[in-house]
């Protein structure tokens, strides 16, 4: 992707009692290539926005345009399984898989074989310092940012180029923290992923090539 482009885009919780407009016309355009930081005090609508831009909701109004296309005529699925992925905080990973079938779960969904996807998943396990030691074991039998790491290369096992963090170190110490966001910034930098992370770690927005500070649904 070249570009992703949002456009007024504006959502609201709605109930009986109230309306809370989460996100207020947003207008902006992501590249690839560039890691964003996106900040603001909680409830300032940052989970709110990723949550649109990964397709699993749509906007109440306004549009968000993946390479000129209108996402809200785009086949949904295919959407979310091709062109952008998220890291979530907390329960990334499949607890009955183990890390390898975690990693190549996505794999499979592109139709792959099994053999193609076991290489696949070896090699990107690999590439986050994790060896054999750790391929049949279940996510409870790792670390915080082991669990994290693996987290967001089956997030890179898809073929999106877009990758959404809601707060990924929140609960690491330093050292895990700092491993995340050079992650991430090389993916940004090295591998031209276009990285939208949502936080409120000051020590990531340090990091990114754009901080955008949100309030009360808006950019400012
Ligand atoms: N399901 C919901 N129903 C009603 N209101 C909601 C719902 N989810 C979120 N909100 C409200 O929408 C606003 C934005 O919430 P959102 O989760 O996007 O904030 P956030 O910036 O991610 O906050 P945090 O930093 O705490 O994660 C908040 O006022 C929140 O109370
Ligand atoms: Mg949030």
């Amino acid at each position: 992707m070249e570009k992703l482009l949002l456009k007024d885009v504006t959502y609201q919780y709605k109930n009986k009692y109230q309306t809370v407009i989460a996100v207020n016309k947003v207008n902006f355009t992501f590249e690839k290539g560039v890691f964003y930081a996106i900040i603001g005090k909680s409830g300032c609508g940052k989970t709110t926005l990723l949550s649109l831009i990964a397709g699993l909701d749509l906007p109440h109004s306004g549009e968000i345009f993946y390479d000129g296309v209108n996402v809200a005529y785009m086949n949904r699925e295919q959407y979310r399984r091709e062109k952008v992925t998220m890291v979530y905080q907390n329960y990334n990973l499949f607890p009955l898989l183990t890390v390898l079938e975690n990693v190549m779960f996505p794999l499979r969904l592109t139709g792959i074989s099994t053999k193609k996807a076991k290489k696949k998943a070896v090699d990107l396990i690999q590439s986050v310092g994790m060896d054999e030691m750790y391929y049949d074991r279940f996510p409870f039998m790792l670390s915080g940012g082991e669990q994290q790491r693996i987290a967001i290369i089956r997030a890179l096992a898809t073929s999106a180029d877009v990758i959404l963090a809601d707060e990924p170190t929140g609960n690491l110490d330093t050292q895990n923290s700092i491993n995340i966001i050079t992650m991430l910034m090389n993916l940004a930098h090295e591998e031209n992923y276009c990285v939208i992370v949502a936080t409120h770690d000051m020590s990531i927005a340090d990091k990114a090539d754009i901080v955008i500070k949100m309030e009360d649904g808006k950019f400012i």
